[in-house]
C-alpha cells in the first residue's frame, strides 16, 4: 500500500517498550481533527492513560505563541460544530470525559492542560508524555521552529520539563473525526498507526 502518511517531525522513542504512560495529546489541528481522535484511539487501545486537551478551532500557524481566551465560543463555534456558540471557553466532551477543548493557541492549551486539567485527571500524577499531532500537512524546515503550533505546543511542554514529541502527517486535508472511514487506509488511521505502531 502506498502510505500517504509521512511522519516528519520526530520519533517517539518512549512508545516502544512502555506501556501505561499518562500522555496528554494536543494538537493546532483542534481537538475534532481527523487526525488527533484517530490518534487518541490508537494511544489508548496500546495501553496508555489518555488525555486529549485539544484547541477549540483550527490553530494553524500559531507557533509557540501563548494566547488565552478572553470569551466563551463565538461565532461560528468550535471547529467542525464540534462546540455551540456561547459554550465555555473549555469544556468535556459529555460522553467521553478524556476528550477536552480549550480556546487558545496550542502552546495556551498545553498550558491549561498541563496546569488544570491534567492534575484532576491524572491525580496529580505527573504526565510522562506530551504527543502533539499529527499535525494535518508537513512540518518540514527550520522556519517551522516558530511558525508551527503543532511543534509549538511541544517547546512549551518541555520547557515546564514533560519530555513532548509532534508528529507530522503528509495529508493536510482538514476534516473532522466524524468523516473517519474507520478503515486501516483511512490517512487519519495511518496517521495514527505510525505514531504508534504498537496499536492494535
Ligand atoms: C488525503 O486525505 C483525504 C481525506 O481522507 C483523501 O481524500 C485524499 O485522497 C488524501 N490524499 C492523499 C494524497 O492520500
Ligand atoms: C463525544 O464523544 C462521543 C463518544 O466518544 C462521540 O460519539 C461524539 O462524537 C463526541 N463529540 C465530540 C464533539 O467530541
Ligand atoms: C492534588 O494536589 C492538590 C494540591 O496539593 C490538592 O489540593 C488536591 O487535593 C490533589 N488532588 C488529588 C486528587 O490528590
Amino acid at each position: 500500500m502506498r502510505s500517504a502518511v509521512h511522519i516528519s517531525s520526530a520519533i517517539f522513542a518512549l512508545a516502544s517498550s512502555v506501556a501505561g504512560l499518562n500522555i496528554l495529546l494536543t494538537n493546532d489541528d483542534s481537538w475534532a481533527s481527523a487526525n488527533i481522535r484517530a490518534t487518541f484511539d490508537s494511544l489508548q487501545q496500546d495501553g496508555h492513560n489518555v488525555l486529549l486537551v485539544g484547541p477549540a478551532v483550527q490553530q494553524s500557524g500559531k507557533g509557540g505563541t501563548f494566547v488565552l481566551p478572553t470569551s466563551n465560543i463565538v461565532a461560528p463555534g468550535g471547529e467542525f460544530d464540534s462546540v455551540k456558540v456561547g459554550a465555555s471557553f473549555f469544556g468535556q466532551n459529555v460522553t467521553n470525559p478524556n476528550l477536552f477543548y480549550f480556546n487558545g493557541t496550542p502552546a495556551a492549551t498545553a498550558g491549561f492542560a498541563i496546569d488544570v486539567v491534567a492534575p484532576i485527571h491524572f491525580n496529580n500524577e505527573s504526565i510522562d508524555l506530551v504527543v502533539s499531532g499529527p499535525n494535518e500537512g508537513q512540518n518540514n524546515g527550520p522556519y517551522l521552529y516558530t511558525l508551527s503550533g503543532t511543534i509549538g505546543a511541544t517547546y512549551y511542554s518541555v520547557e515546564r520539563g514533560i519530555p513532548a514529541v509532534a508528529f507530522s502527517a503528509g495529508n493536510s486535508t482538514h476534516r473532522s473525526f466524524t468523516t473517519n472511514t474507520g478503515l486501516p487506509d483511512d490517512p487519519a488511521n495511518q496517521a495514527a498507526k505510525v505514531t504508534d505502531p504498537n496499536a492494535a
